[in-house]
């Protein structure tokens, strides 16, 4: 089997066993952003169709609103459904204590959101994800959603906190990335990252800095498909 296909099977063992062992009749499902969500929803619609589980889906993202629409699940908000039962999403990587970098896909900030407003959240990923530190497997660094006109400063203020950033530039246009809201994304490499809380917070004391990728102390269960097939549910 090629590398690829073995990444693509593994996202879509550990998403179809995340849904099949979490979704219930009734649930009012936040679902996030990346390629492994993909899979997880084309099994939400599947077990929808065989029987009308009557559910309300949250999205996180632009493309978690067109797939929720392409799969024909019934579409809330936030303003409407602002207690989730679950929320499915996938993660760039997974440290021992469940915390995760997100935002590789540049949509971090509506996730956080849904997680926070989730009962549970459930985490779906390759192997390739899983991680003792944040840090040692993501090499992007920590994706930081900020509001435009505070860049400059805020990349000085980074670098003086011995990070090394970067504006994630856009791939069909001359120019930076710009996020569902609005914003840029800076990616931050901080090498290793032993106490991802004090990172975190050092961060989210910065004027423009939206939010982080950090997620911290959120996740639930995290279903991580091996390159042998199996799925492995990091508690
Ligand atoms: C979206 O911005 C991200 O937070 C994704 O959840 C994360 O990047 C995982 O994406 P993949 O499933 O594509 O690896």
């Amino acid at each position: 089997m090629s590398q690829n296909k073995g990444i693509e099977n593994a996202k879509k063992n550990a998403a179809e066993k995340a849904v099949e062992e979490n979704v219930k009749k009734g649930m009012i499902l936040g679902l996030g952003s990346g390629s492994t969500i993909v899979y997880a929803i084309e099994k939400v619609a599947e077990m929808n169709k065989k029987n009308d589980l009557g559910l309300i889906c949250i999205p996180s993202s632009f493309q978690a609103y067109k797939l929720i629409i392409d799969h024909g699940l019934t579409l809330g908000t936030l303003d409407q459904y602002p207690n989730i039962d679950l929320d499915i999403d996938g993660a760039d990587e997974i440290d021992k204590n469940l915390n995760l970098i997100k935002g590789g896909g540049g949509c971090l900030v509506q996730e956080k959101i849904i997680a926070y407003n989730s009962k549970k959240l459930i985490i779906i990923a390759d192997f390739r994800k899983d991680s003792t530190f944040l840090g040692e497997k993501w090499k992007k660094g920590v994706p930081i959603e900020v509001i435009p006109k505070a860049y400059v400063p805020i990349m000085k203020k980074l670098e003086k906190m011995d990070g090394k950033p970067l504006l994630r530039m856009a791939k069909a246009k001359a120019g930076p990335l710009v996020t569902d809201n609005g914003n840029f994304i800076i990616d931050v490499d901080f090498g290793i990252i032993k106490n991802p809380s004090e990172l975190n917070q050092k961060l989210l004391n910065i004027p423009g800095i939206v939010d982080t990728g950090l997620f911290l102390g959120m996740t639930t269960k995290a279903y991580i498909g091996q390159e042998d097939g199996n799925v492995l549910i990091k508690l």
